[in-house]
């Protein structure tokens, strides 16, 4: 962790503590600009709340560290970024939805354009006074952006975009944390060719993976997300970004069980010898997701102690056997994510992704944020 702690003392009543440090996630854009070939930019992507570490936190750190452009998901989320940062540009994956015109235009906000109706529907809002927007074409991900057809159409008839100013034209790479997947330099073909058809602007299509395929990747605008985050963007290597977020859980209760006792729900495991079981307050409703039962570990007291049982709605149960009773104690903490079993660990154990992590933490963690700008 970096950066002064000016957070507040953690109240005895919380039961996780959920760490952010800001001036890891400023250092990690900074890391990833550097990553870039001047005159290429990183844009910052904060959508679904900064990836549930919090938007109205992260995104003025951000920008305090020097990041000018910001993309989220939704047109909400645009709203109520416009709302901490008015001069930033601020982009919306999800594009124009049908009566949301007005709204843009009121925050300023720049919808990706993603299929021919959009743009046509934004054209129409940029009657009075040019309109900038960004557009996405689709290089192989089927989801959003123009699919070929409306790409030669749209090559065809420029006109369709006049009054339009384009701040970029992006795609997204679909496998870009497997650099040796073909599909990436298909897409990068198929990407070069559609910008080459269109009116000059700046080019984006690199994520946080894509940042690290190499500057053949980087265009002039990155979009990284996760990475931001302390994600591994390069997964079957060493991370190189800093870990941003440290979990906390409370112990609630400690007690010795003898052999054959089952743990939680389902009865689903059974102790094979007498031990002792420490229940700790986190549960899938805060992001402790349920497939991680039985599987994983977290810390206590310097070693790992292996989880036991079903992951409940409030209560994880680890097996503290093997740890002396004098360091594990109710109301002690045990480290959940922290540097040496990152968000990616925790990721594996539950068979997902970090990313899926991050998103599910939910609000009822007491949070500390360190390191901002203010
Ligand atoms: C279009 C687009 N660009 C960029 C990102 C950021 O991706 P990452 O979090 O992998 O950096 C996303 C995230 O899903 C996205 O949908």
């Amino acid at each position: 962790m970096s950066g002064a702690d000016r957070a507040a003392p953690v109240p005895g009543r919380a039961g996780t503590v959920l760490d952010i440090d800001l001036a890891a996630i400023a250092g990690n854009w900074r890391r990833l600009q550097a990553e870039l070939q001047p005159p290429a930019l990183a844009g910052a992507v904060v959508k679904a709340d900064a990836y549930g570490l919090g938007m109205a936190e992260v995104a003025p750190a951000l920008a305090a560290a020097g990041c000018r452009l910001f993309f989220v998901a939704t047109l909400d989320e645009g709203i109520a970024l416009r709302r901490l940062l008015s001069k930033a540009e601020i982009a919306v994956f999800d594009g124009l939805l049908p009566e949301t015109g007005g709204e843009f235009r009121h925050a300023r906000l720049l919808p990706v354009l993603n299929d021919l109706g959009q743009i046509a529907a934004w054209r129409a809002e940029a009657q009075t006074r040019r309109l900038p927007a960004m557009i996405h074409v689709d290089t192989g991900m089927a989801r959003l952006g123009l699919p070929p057809d409306e790409l030669v159409r749209l090559a065809a008839e420029p006109d369709l975009l006049s009054g339009v100013p384009l701040a970029a034209v992006m795609s997204h790479l679909a496998c870009a944390d497997e650099p040796l997947h073909a599909q990436n330099a298909q897409q990068l073909g198929d990407f070069r060719r559609a910008i080459a058809q269109l009116p000059r602007a700046p080019a984006s299509l690199a994520a946080s993976s894509g940042i690290f395929l190499g500057r053949d990747y980087h265009f002039d605008i990155a979009r990284p997300g996760a990475a931001l985050y302390g994600v591994n963007p390069t997964p079957k290597r060493p991370n190189p970004m800093a870990q941003v977020i440290r979990l906390k859980g409370r112990i609630l209760q400690v007690r010795d069980i003898d052999s054959g006792v089952t743990v939680g729900y389902g009865a689903a495991q059974r102790m094979e010898r007498a031990g002792r079981v420490a229940t700790i307050a986190i549960g899938y409703a805060d992001g402790w997701l349920r497939s991680s039962s039985h599987r994983g570990s977290v810390g206590v007291a310097g070693q790992q102690a292996p989880v036991i049982g079903r992951i409940s709605m409030d209560l994880l149960t680890v097996d503290v056997t093997g740890i002396d009773p004098a360091l594990v104690r109710v109301g002690d903490f045990v480290d959940l994510i922290d540097e040496q079993h990152g968000v990616d660990a925790v990721a594996a154990a539950a068979g997902t992704i970090g990313y899926e992590i991050l998103t599910a933490l939910g609000r009822r963690h007491h949070r500390l944020y360190r390191g901002g700008a203010g």
